[in-house]
């Protein structure tokens, strides 16, 4: 039996829900958040993108990486001083971190993080978004500030893009060819970069030299900072990797959706990470057997309501026309129910033993109030106990 998601909940230190945009990620990621706390653990909800009324219902304003306390409203006899955090992804703050964190003085750091192109390299290098949240993440998981960090992940074109990024940084900055065109930048007015050499000279048919001497000296700069940024990038993937992780898969309930998450699990699991749970959202909560054969429910209906006589006015054949109509919405409905059901069997089949799946029944209203999360948490921990 796999672990269920109460479980996951209890003993894991990062949970990490993944899935292509729109699915609700977002939105379960907050609800896993809800679940946790409410089990008593300190719990960090780590958000990208949250809607506008989720993000005001956790308290958060736009690029804004404060954390923010949210008091859990009390439900069924549960802890009613449960509490959550949450907090919004900074690219461009975190980024600043690891600068401070790895240039060689404060002074290089003030320089690298004052530079004209730093800005623009902080928040637009590729990648760059998702690499700090990996990085957020591993701060936040081994601040010691809180048992369990869920991270709501970007809403990467391809969702690994975000898994990758890491390791690309790794690739990037540990290869030998790459530093061989950093490393001497640093030394820029020496060799074939000092002012009025042919290289020099031949460069400024093209670009200005003070615009490339800018680029080449910031790059020489923060290549300082590149073996802190490998080392991290290890230990994050190491965390992620480790025991303490679990990948939280989410997908909408269709075939499409539930092709492409059984995709992620796989890349998942070749790059040594672990898919535990698989989260199908927005299932309808119907009966499947629902309507049954309309002509039979429409017959029954109909001697049913005849019998009812002035009720119905009297009518026999409006009487018959009504209940062929319900009897036929009633089966469309079940109709419906039943190709929702399908997906989570298929889903059953494509997650295999090791995963547990939990169907997430899709809502009237779009859960953006903490009542509304709460319930859906309260689904996903009871489900799982089932
Ligand atoms: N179970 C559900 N029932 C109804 N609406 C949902 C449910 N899950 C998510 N939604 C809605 O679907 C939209 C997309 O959800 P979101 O969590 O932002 O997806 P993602 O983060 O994967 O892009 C949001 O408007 C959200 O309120
Ligand atoms: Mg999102």
């Amino acid at each position: 039996m796999p672990p269920s998601v109460a479980e996951l909940l209890t003993t894991k230190r990062v949970l990490l829900c993944v899935g292509t945009g729109g699915v609700g990620k977002t939105t379960l990621s907050a609800a896993l958040g809800i679940a946790a706390a409410r089990q008593g653990r300190r719990t960090l909800v780590l958000t990208v993108d949250p809607a506008r009324r989720l993000a005001n219902a956790l308290g958060l304003r736009a690029f804004d990486e404060h954390v923010q306390r949210i008091a859990l409203p009390a439900m069924g006899g549960q802890d009613q001083a449960a509490a959550l955090d949450a907090s919004m992804l900074d690219v461009k703050r975190t980024f600043d971190r690891v600068v401070t964190r790895y240039a060689r003085t404060p002074q290089s750091a003030q320089r690298i993080l004052g530079h004209p192109f730093y800005v623009q390299a902080s928040t637009a290098l590729a990648g760059s978004q998702e690499y700090m949240a990996t990085e957020r993440l591993y701060e936040c998981a081994t601040c010691g500030q809180w048992d369990l960090v869920v991270l709501d992940t970007p809403p990467a074109e391809h969702a690994l893009d975000f898994l990758d990024a890491p390791r690309r940084l790794i690739d990037l900055f540990g290869s030998p060819a790459f530093r061989k065109v950093i490393a001497p930048t640093t030394r820029l007015k020496s060799g074939v970069f000092r002012s009025g050499s042919m290289v020099m000279r031949g460069l400024q048919r093209f670009t200005s030299v003070e615009m490339f001497t800018n680029l080449l000296e910031f790059f020489g700069e923060l290549s300082e900072t590149f073996d802190g940024f490998v080392q991290r990038a290890e230990q994050v993937q190491q965390l992620v990797t480790g025991p303490d992780a679990a990948f939280v898969l989410v997908s909408a309930c269709d075939p499409t959706s539930s092709d492409q998450a059984a995709s992620l699990s796989r890349q998942l699991r070749a790059q040594h990470m672990t898919p535990a749970a698989w989260l199908v959202n927005r299932v309808l909560a119907l009966d499947p057997t629902l309507g049954g054969d309309p002509a039979e429910l429409a017959a029954a209906l109909a001697g049913e309501w005849s019998q009812l006589g002035d009720a119905m006015g009297g009518d026999a054949e409006q009487t018959r026309r009504l209940a062929e109509q319900v009897a036929q919405t009633a089966n469309a409905l079940g109709r419906l129910a039943q190709a929702d059901q399908a997906v989570v069997q298929r889903v059953r089949g494509l997650a295999g033993a090791n995963m547990a799946v939990v169907p997430v029944v899709r809502r009237d209203e779009e859960p953006h109030d903490l009542m509304g999360l709460s319930h859906i948490a309260q689904a996903l921990v009871a489900d799982a106990q089932a």
